[in-house]
């Protein structure tokens, strides 16, 4: 029996739980031509959601270009990420392919035959000479041109928009970038899940994009769309497993929408029948799943980091400068914990709702499960 869940990235097409709302009202804002920033914590379906916003932006006619700009190392490469982009959604529809050859001056495809029988699109400078700046410059001009020659919607996504806070000139970058998507007749969804620093970009008053678009929080899934869509799932795959046995799902991962479609795949695909035995081996799957990504986050920290993460996943407080609180977790000078809050911090690994505590609750599991068999 196929499983109704997916293990991996979700397609356009596949049944969705809820965002009715937020698809509504981000339809409304790109036709609007409205700039948006999207955040959540990672993995709450940011990507998924800007996908089937663009692809019913298209369903009515508008060009849709996405940019993922994680792990971008140069101003060149966001250059070439968004002209890559540009010419990757053109490609296929000969009218715009046209006006984007014309239009991009500063990079040009090349179209190879890839190992599955179809092309794969890559990008190179049109000039050696022009590079940096003046080369992203060049590219936000050109973009401008194309937006301006098409008669219709365009929409960008700029998915992990705050990478570009890494880079040497990332001043210089915001500004080239407000600058340019000011003047364009476009809406730009700038998306990303490293909040501090995505909201730093639009919210500080000396930044470029400073209030230059709708500041929109993605929540997670509500606790009983949720369980509607569970029950729906499994009882169309076949299994069928009744509403308090989704509930009893929906509640173990705390109604976060990753963490809910991978427990649901592994519980459909290693029981014929849903028990709460079935989901507690489902859940012991999922967090030994997951374990590679918590040891590499681990594996990044620093020493003080890692102490002072462990101390918030066992015990979330409001004061952790408290000297009680210190002591208890062995934390060293309250200046070393403040340092260590603001890094953790800017790393979305810990938030402050009404305390301190770890953004993911499946990181939080893992980490008290850890503790618990070393110590
Ligand atoms: N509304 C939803 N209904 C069902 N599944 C969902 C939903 N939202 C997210 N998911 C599941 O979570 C997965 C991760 O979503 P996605 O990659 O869109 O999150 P993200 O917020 O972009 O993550 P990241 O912060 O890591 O970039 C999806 O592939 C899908 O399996
Ligand atoms: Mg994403």
């Amino acid at each position: 029996m196929r499983n109704p869940f997916h293990m991996h990235e979700i397609p356009v097409d596949a049944p969705f739980c809820n965002r009715e709302t937020e698809l509504r009202e981000l339809l409304s804002y790109a036709e609007s031509r409205a700039n948006v920033v999207l955040y959540s914590p990672r993995r709450f379906g940011k990507t998924s959601l800007v996908r089937r916003v663009q692809h019913a932006l298209e369903e009515n006619g508008a060009v849709t270009i996405f940019a993922d700009l994680f792990g971008v190392a140069s101003v060149e490469d966001v250059a070439a990420r968004l002209a890559k982009a540009v010419f990757q959604v053109t490609h296929k529809r000969e009218a715009f392919w046209k006006r984007a050859l014309q239009a991009i001056r500063s990079f040009r495809p090349i179209l190879k035959p890839d190992a599955e029988g179809g092309l794969s699109l890559s990008v190179e400078p049109s000039s050696p000479s022009v590079t940096g700046i003046d080369l992203l410059e060049e590219t936000l001009e050109s973009l401008g041109t194309f937006v301006e020659k098409t008669d219709v919607l365009v929409h960008v996504a700029l998915d992990e928009f705050q990478e570009i806070v890494v880079l040497r000139e990332a001043l210089r970058v915001e500004a080239a970038l407000r600058g340019r998507f000011q003047r364009q007749q476009a809406s730009f969804f700038f998306v990303g899940s490293r909040r501090r620093v995505l909201l730093g970009i639009f919210n500080d008053r000396q930044r470029p994009f400073f209030q230059s678009a709708i500041n929109y929080p993605l929540p997670l899934l509500p606790f009983e769309q949720l369980v509607d869509f569970l029950n729906e799932r499994f009882a169309a795959g076949g299994k069928p497993c009744g509403r308090d046995l989704s509930r009893r799902m929906a509640e173990t991962v705390g109604c976060h929408p990753y963490y809910s479609q991978k427990l649901a795949f592994l519980i459909f695909a290693s029981c014929d029948t849903v028990t709460e035995q079935a989901i507690a081996a489902g859940f012991g799957k999922l967090l030994a799943s997951e374990r590679p990504v918590f040891e590499a986050i681990i594996q990044g920290l620093s020493l003080h980091q890692r102490l002072l993460l462990r101390a918030i996943a066992m015990e979330p407080t409001d004061k952790p400068l408290a000297g009680a609180y210190l002591q208890r977790h062995r934390l060293s000078s309250v200046g070393g914990v403040q340092h260590s809050l603001k890094q953790l911090a800017e790393l979305d690994l810990i938030e402050k709702p009404d305390r301190w505590r770890v953004v993911d609750p499946l990181f939080t599991c893992w980490i008290r499960d850890q503790l618990e068999k070393t110590l």
